[in-house]
């Protein structure tokens, strides 16, 4: 069976609950816009592309299931409003935005049209939206087939072992993954070897979504505590020598600075002292040249008790009861806590920016020309 992180029919939308996994598999019905919002905030849902697609996903259910209006340009407004608000959530990675400026254009060419009415503007609305969720799901297949011939060609054939980091794979977008689905081509073509992912402290987005991932679809791999990545890279036996590093991204900057969950940074100045590959794989949705670089990137902080706190089964001292949820203390009271959710990776680590079309390497000047890779993607 398939994992499906989002569940959309027209008039219905169902998130499974990303903060229940991996004991719990529950959906969550998205009614409107505002649930998509506190959805996203509450990170019931997360990863950049399935951020976007959600919000927009949750408007279009909303249009669905409520008439705004017979006049063109108030159903207009009114999208135009919901998509500033949803915006808000969260702001790091950029999909959402990116979807928002996508759906704008749409929804005001719908209510230029002649003769255009509400229902013609909702309804161009509904359609560009469940476009996203569909057109996700090729472009990481894409960006899969691309990044696993990349990496199989630098190895020199055969099997390899790779690293990850945090979640990129079914539950962070509409389907397939991003970096996970780099790993997911790799094994589908015989050519991997093992999958290594890190447990992304604090929020263990690797643990228990990366993980119950690669278990779920019998990927071979193995977990590793962030703190372990320069250990494993230094490893050169058969089993364990890593061929490449490959993570997802939250937003691309113009000149190839990456913002990826907290810990990529170091993962790629690992990489770099060990001589392995370090890969950031991304859609073009989340390529934005309007942020020159990485330091244009504002990187969101979270409440210091996703560090202080662990949330888990009940354990009574014998046995974890899988039904019941129990939060434990982690640190000693009081201290202060610094809690960014993302770091930002400089092009200069990167080598090579796998995107759906192929993979963008550095030119003879030793920086990424993205404009290319963007041109025909408005
Ligand atoms: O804070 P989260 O859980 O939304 O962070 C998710 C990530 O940072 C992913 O690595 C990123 O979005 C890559 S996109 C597939």
């Amino acid at each position: 069976m398939v994992l499906e992180a989002i569940r959309y029919s027209p008039g219905s939308l169902e998130i499974l609950n990303q903060l229940k996994l991996p004991h719990q598999e529950e959906y969550d019905q998205v009614h409107s816009s505002t649930d998509g919002w506190h959805a996203i905030k509450d990170m019931r849902t997360r990863g950049a592309p399935a951020i976007a697609i959600v919000a927009a996903l949750s408007l279009a259910v909303e249009l669905q299931n409520s008439k705004v209006s017979d006049k063109a340009d108030e159903v207009a407004a009114f999208i135009l409003e919901k998509l500033n608000y949803l915006v808000t959530s969260r702001p790091t990675a950029v999909n959402l935005a990116d979807a928002a400026r996508k759906l704008k254009k749409v929804v005001e060419s719908a209510a230029k049209a002649k003769d255009s009415d509400g229902a013609a503007v909702s309804q161009a609305y509904c359609d560009a939206a469940a476009q996203m969720m569909i057109s996700d799901v090729s472009d990481n297949q894409g960006i899969g087939k691309y990044g696993a011939e990349w990496i199989s060609k630098q190895a020199g054939g055969g099997q390899v072992s790779v690293l990850t980091h945090c979640n990129t794979g079914s539950l962070a977008t509409a389907g397939y993954g991003t970096a996970l689905g780099v790993i997911r081509s790799l094994h589908a073509n015989g050519s991997l070897k093992r999958a290594f992912c890190t447990e992304t402290r604090p929020y263990n987005q690797g643990s228990r979504l990366t993980a119950f991932e690669l278990v779920h679809d019998k990927i071979p791999a193995t977990l590793i505590t962030d703190s372990m990545a320069s250990a494993l890279l230094r490893l050169k036996g058969p089993s364990e020598r890593i061929a490449a590093i490959v993570v997802g991204a939250d937003r691309v900057a113009a000149n190839g600075d990456t913002a990826n969950k907290i810990g990529t940074y170091q993962l790629a100045i690992t990489a770099k002292h060990h001589g392995v590959k370090f890969l950031v794989a991304a859609p073009r949705t989340t390529i934005d040249l309007q942020t020159l670089s990485g330091a244009d990137i504002t990187i969101e902080e979270r409440p210091g008790q996703e560090m202080t706190f662990i949330k888990g089964p009940r354990f009574d001292g014998v046995d974890l009861d899988l039904s019941q949820t129990e939060t434990v203390s982690i640190a000693a009271k009081g201290i202060d806590v610094w809690n960014p959710a993302f770091d930002v990776t400089p092009a200069e680590l990167i080598d090579g920016i796998i995107t759906e079309i192929g993979v963008v390497e550095k030119g003879e000047d030793g920086k990424f020309d993205l404009t290319i890779a963007m041109e025909a993607h408005h």
